[in-house]
């Protein structure tokens, strides 16, 4: 016969297991920065965007492949708001951004490298990450007037600026004209300013277009130094997988504007969908 202690100590242990499930279903949904749910865009009959379902979670390096025309470019731009999603939710870091404007996404931190504006060629490579930064007090009329307001906000973003330099090797041309740097350089000076302007998550669509095959793996290795510094997410649509396999950390694929498998790198290469949408396509 259960005695009333035993009972008791039941109950415990259910609620203690509860209590468990609960926390780590918390912490599943916290460690995301993004999540779609059932996102659709359809161009008249073409459903570029076929119900997709996908998150990223904060700090690492996703990247989004499938073959031409499979929805990549299109579902980027649901997400950074260039397109409104026909049906579905977008959550970044927590807020429902469904249908909100490109400024406004990209002032929460969700930012797509070319949103950011092209470097100035005529600037140097530190001006070119000073001009990004929203908010600088010395900006506001009043506020300029007394240099104790905004001197140090100032020291603070070059120092910030020299940082993120450093970081990829750059920092010895912080005074050179951006139309100085290679291709390459350019790329980490575009992801620089995306970061110096406040993105938590950055989007790139085939950032390694143009550059030279032998360079990939060097701008790669800076996106995970950043990544790791920095705390940044990024989500990027490569089609060359194979080159950029050791830096990524998650893999979507899709096809016909749908999702066909996810997981690690070499998990989603060898499935059999994956390699028959390429086939095919
Ligand atoms: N603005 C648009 N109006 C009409 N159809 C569009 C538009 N943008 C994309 N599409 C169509 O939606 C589908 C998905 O295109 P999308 O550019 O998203 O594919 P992708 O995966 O980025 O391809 P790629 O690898 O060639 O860049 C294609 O059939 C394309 O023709
Ligand atoms: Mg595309």
């Amino acid at each position: 016969m259960r005695t009333e202690a035993s009972i008791l100590e039941n109950l415990k242990y259910q609620n203690f297991h509860f209590l468990m499930k609960m926390m780590a279903k918390e912490k599943n949904g916290k460690d995301k920065i993004l999540v779609l749910k059932e996102v659709r865009k359809s161009f008249g009959a073409l459903v570029a965007v076929n119900d997709v379902n996908l998150s990223v979670k904060k700090g690492q390096l996703v990247m989004l492949i499938g073959p031409n025309g499979s929805g990549k470019t299109t579902l980027l731009n649901v997400i950074t708001g260039t397109y409104k999603p026909d049906k579905g939710k977008i959550l970044f870091n927590g807020t429902d951004i469904t249908g909100w404007e490109p400024y406004k996404i990209c002032r929460l931190g969700l930012v797509k490298t070319y949103q950011i504006p092209q470097p100035f060629m005529n600037l140097t490579v530190l001006e070119n990450l000073l001009v990004v930064c929203h908010g600088h007090p010395g900006t506001s009329f009043l506020k300029a007037c007394f240099k104790g307001k905004w001197v140090k906000k100032e020291e603070e973003t070059v120092e910030k600026a020299f940082k993120i330099l450093k970081t990829i090797n750059l920092d010895h041309m912080w005074d050179k004209k951006s139309s100085e740097l290679s291709g390459g350089q350019m790329k980490l000076l575009e992801t620089a300013r995306a970061l110096m302007s406040g993105a938590k998550m950055i989007l790139m669509d085939e950032p390694a277009a143009g550059i030279f095959p032998s360079l990939i793996d060097s701008i790669f290795s800076y996106f995970i130094k950043l990544k790791k510094e920095f705390g940044i997410t990024f989500l990027i649509i490569e089609h060359r997988l194979e080159k950029v396999l050791p830096y990524v950390d998650y893999v979507y694929a899709m096809f016909e504007g749908k999702v066909i498998s996810e997981g690690l790198a070499h998990e989603v290469l060898n499935d059999p969908k994956v390699i028959e949408s390429y086939l095919g396509g």
